[in-house]
């Protein structure tokens, strides 16, 4: 069995007591086949070239590298965050196209190339992760990297007129066309890489999968990424699960909590959210009093003017919302600006009549899935879910709705607060049976064994 090499910009840290789905998947795969980690360890340096740290994590090699103060900047804040996050979140109003970002993104990627070939083995397979790294691959191959490259894009994919208003969108697409394998999360995902490499790029779709342009081959697919949804329901029992579950029972009483779980981010449609409870309240009084929405807003790239603004913008939508409709003892929202552990959350789901997940634009959004497998399978709650989250092609038995129109996703909540008990047992159970069966091993199973079957580009006949 090949050696797997993960590449990402963050690397899970192994001392964390409480990973993340993508963490543990990843680590599993990586410690089955014996295996090395590589990305940025999140230090910021002044030194020229930056130094690589090497730890040991059971069979699993971790490799971390500094970014130089100026790359942070224009590689991670610049390009990586003004550019391809708002764009490729279809928000081209917050997109700054600035040339050095550019510059400082294709240095960071030269970067982890230089450093990381130096460490690979001839039989190793390469899997990629995100945005941060779209250029790695056609700079492993430019320094003779012959493995096959694998790369996975956890957000979405956008639509040709979106991306084509990054300058650079050329390169960018020359640069991903080097991967051997490119997974995406969505059909919709998939499509819109197909209109741009069809009309944009003058490729074709030579057979099954396989995508031709810029003089380059890729194999392109679709591979929803899940969460370990037994891992994830065992966490309800954990005490600091069941400690919050108390807490909400006693602070809440006989009221219904209504849960949102987000990072506090423009994509997540917070804002949007809090106008849909608002026409809630107004329009079905009777939830008043009676009705909570908790929404953790987890802090995230607070450094960023656009992150900045919109912490402003939602807290006094909050602010407002509990002013006209909160009384001496009930508060509409309760919001908070904390990183809670997956254990918490996992109790605040199971506390939970309705899950609250409506980003204006998500690659997949695992907390809608964290919800129901966080569920109580006699007596579940109901998922509100975007349509404009990758993971509603999954989950059709969720309430879905589009997060712009609050009238909607008031009626949606509604019907949630109001569902019968064997309607609630009946969509939980297929949603269950799907997270079950695709979930995080699934998965990546799929992925590589896609990328096992791929033949590495240096080997293909022109
Ligand atoms: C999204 C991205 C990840 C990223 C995470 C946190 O989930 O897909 O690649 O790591 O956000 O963002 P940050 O900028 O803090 O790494």
């Amino acid at each position: 069995m090949s050696r797997l090499v993960v590449v990402s910009n963050r690397v899970a840290d192994p001392r964390d007591a409480a990973p993340g789905g993508l963490a543990i998947a990843l680590e599993e795969a990586l410690q089955r086949q014996g295996g090395l980690w590589f990305g940025w360890g999140g230090q910021v340096t002044e030194q020229p070239n930056p130094p690589l740290s090497l730890r040991q994590w059971g069979a699993v090699t971790v490799a971390t590298t500094h970014l130089q103060a100026c790359d942070h900047d224009s590689y991670y804040s610049g390009f990586c965050n003004k550019v391809l996050w708002p764009v490729f979140h279809n928000r081209l109003d917050l997109a700054e196209f600035d040339p050095a970002f550019y510059e400082g993104y294709q240095r960071v990627n030269r970067q982890f190339a230089q450093q990381l070939l130096p460490l690979l083995q001839d039989d190793d397979v390469i899997w990629v992760h995100d945005y941060h790294l779209l250029h790695l691959a056609a700079e492993l191959r430019a320094l003779g990297c012959r493995q096959r490259i694998g790369f996975f894009l956890h957000i979405p994919f956008p639509p040709l007129v979106a991306l084509s208003a990054v300058p650079q969108h050329q390169t960018l697409m020359q640069a991903l066309m080097a991967f051997d394998l490119v997974g995406l999360q969505s059909r919709q995902d998939l499509a819109h890489f197909e209109s741009y490499v069809l009309a944009q790029a003058d490729g074709r779709s030579s057979h099954r999968h396989h995508y031709r342009a810029h003089g380059q081959q890729t194999r392109c697919e679709v591979f929803p990424i899940g969460i370990d949804a037994q891992a994830f329901a065992a966490l309800t029992d954990t005490p600091p699960a069941q400690q919050v579950q108390a807490m909400m029972a006693q602070e809440h009483g006989q009221r219904r909590l209504v849960v949102g779980i987000d990072r506090l981010d423009y994509s997540k449609g917070l804002p949007e959210r809090i106008h849909a409870f608002r026409d809630l309240l107004e329009r079905h009084p009777e939830h008043r009093r009676s009705a909570t929405l908790v929404q953790i807003g987890s802090p995230t790239r607070e450094h960023l003017q656009a992150y900045a603004d919109l912490r402003h913008q939602f807290e006094s939508l909050c602010g407002a919302i509990n002013g006209d409709f909160g009384e001496l003892d009930w508060m509409p929202v309760r919001y908070i600006h904390q990183v809670l552990t997956r254990a918490q959350l996992a109790g605040l789901c199971r506390s939970a009549a309705v899950g609250l997940v409506t980003p204006l634009r998500d690659g997949m959004n695992l907390v809608a899935k964290e919800f129901i497998a966080a569920q109580d399978p006699a007596d579940p709650g109901v998922l509100v879910l975007s349509r404009f989250a990758g993971a509603a092609e999954q989950l059709q038995e969720a309430l879905l709705v589009n997060p712009y129109d609050a009238h909607c996703t008031a009626n949606s909540m509604d019907q949630a607060l109001q569902m019968p008990l064997a309607e609630r047992i009946d969509r939980h159970q297929k949603l269950l049976a799907r997270i079950q069966a695709e979930d995080v091993h699934w998965w990546c199973q799929r992925f590589l064994h896609a990328l096992d079957q791929c033949q590495p580009a240096l080997q293909r006949k022109p």
